[in-house]
């Protein structure tokens, strides 16, 4: 986020001596993307982050696509996966191409070793549970409804506290920001943006730990994750400033848009990535013209596959659909309210949806672990129950 931001004991200038109290120097680490160009902080280490004790294989981290040949809409329940362990080993993959990867993960335990992801930026929906996110830059505290976003090359860990979690994973090659048009040329938020930077939370309670030992750190790169080990605690920041960092947003703060008649999906716009945008559609009155259609009007997203993860189980146009149920409405095929919604929708006065959306601007691949719990019969049922209104 280009939101300065400082916790701390850092010195008066960059790149000038800091000493530390025994007399060392304190090591000096720039933290940024894009190379020299892109948002980044300066962070200050008692140890060095090259103090590299063993390298070794963990996992390679295979993505098999669903081999089936027809193409439809298709629905998924991530209410139908089995917990697993580690929060960020054990992700079920689910939908992705080369921008941008979903998967899901319910983990029963917090990880022992901390984890770096080199290959992409990762947004995490927490749609249950709560705890803390750490990071040698901070930490922070997130429950349910908290979009966190982790920029590449952070080393955090979770420390889940409320149980089940259940987090839904947006991996993104290129960098997670909050849309252009919301900021002006110097970056801040406008007025015209649906939140504003009060309701980004950054990091705070800064812990300086100097410890030796052997400490692993996973780091995922090239779908493979490695085990780096260092000889101190990575948590052995004295002080750090800059713009790159973990951040949270809530997606209760955002301020939805209502319009006369139905305004459509980008006024719900929260992040975008390379290839991807996402959108959250929250509680809010509907529109407010009395001849308004509350629903959407059917749409073909041409050059679009539309994800939809439903973070409750009303969601206006949809039936059949259920807390955590995810849809994937690819290019090529239309889709809209089912038969019914939109004569039961007139009139209506509002709506207490919440849904998480992920459009992608190159198609999706739906990974084999989704098939399993796929709902074979969703791209039948706008003709399967005509009428029905439930
Ligand atoms: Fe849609």
């Amino acid at each position: 986020m280009p939101i300065y931001h400082a916790l701390g004991q850092i010195p008066r200038k960059r790149h000038i001596v800091y000493r530390q109290p025994g007399g060392g120097l304190y090591t000096e680490e720039l933290m940024g993307n894009m190379g020299f160009s892109g948002l980044a902080s300066l962070v200050y280490h008692v140890h060095q982050p090259t103090q590299v004790l063993s390298v070794e294989p963990v996992k390679e981290i295979a993505w098999v696509a669903d081999s089936e040949a027809t193409f439809r809409n298709r629905h998924f329940r991530t209410s139908r996966l089995a917990p697993t362990r580690s929060v960020t080993a054990d992700r079920v993959p689910l939908l992705f191409n080369a921008d941008v990867a979903l998967s899901f993960a319910q983990p029963l335990e917090d990880d022992e070793q901390f984890y770096r992801n080199a290959q992409g930026d990762e947004v995490v929906y927490v749609s249950d549970g709560g705890g803390l996110l750490e990071s040698p830059l901070g930490s922070l505290a997130f429950g349910p409804g908290d979009y966190l976003v982790v920029p590449r090359g952070i080393v955090h860990r979770y420390r889940i506290s409320e149980r089940p979690a259940r987090l839904l994973v947006i991996e993104s090659a290129g960098f997670v920001r909050t849309p252009h048009r919301y900021r002006n040329e110097f970056g801040q938020l406008m007025e015209t943006a649906p939140f504003s930077e009060r309701d980004i939370r950054r990091p705070r309670d800064l812990q300086t730990i100097d410890e030796k030992g052997a400490f692993p750190i996973v780091v995922k790169k090239d779908n493979r994750l490695t085990r780096v080990t260092v000889d101190h605690h990575p948590f052995d920041v004295v002080g750090w400033d800059g713009c790159y960092y973990p951040w949270a947003f809530s997606i209760h703060d955002f301020e939805p848009r209502v319009g006369r008649v139905h305004l459509p999906p980008p006024v719900h716009q929260t992040f975008e990535g390379d290839g991807f945008v996402v959108c959250s559609f929250c509680p809010r009155p509907y529109d407010f013209d009395p001849s308004a259609v509350p629903v959407p009007y059917v749409h073909s997203n041409v050059m679009s596959d539309e994800v939809i993860y439903y973070a409750s189980a009303e969601f206006m146009s949809r039936k059949g659909i259920e807390y955590g149920s995810i849809t994937l409405h690819p290019d090529g095929v239309p889709h809209g309210p089912h038969p019914g919604r939109a004569e039961a929708s007139l009139g209506a006065k509002g709506t207490n949806e919440l849904a998480v959306m992920l459009d992608t601007f190159r198609p999706l691949r739906v990974a084999k672990d989704a098939v399993a719990i796929e709902d074979p019969a969703y791209f039948r049922s706008w003709v399967d129950s005509p009428g029905q209104t439930p």
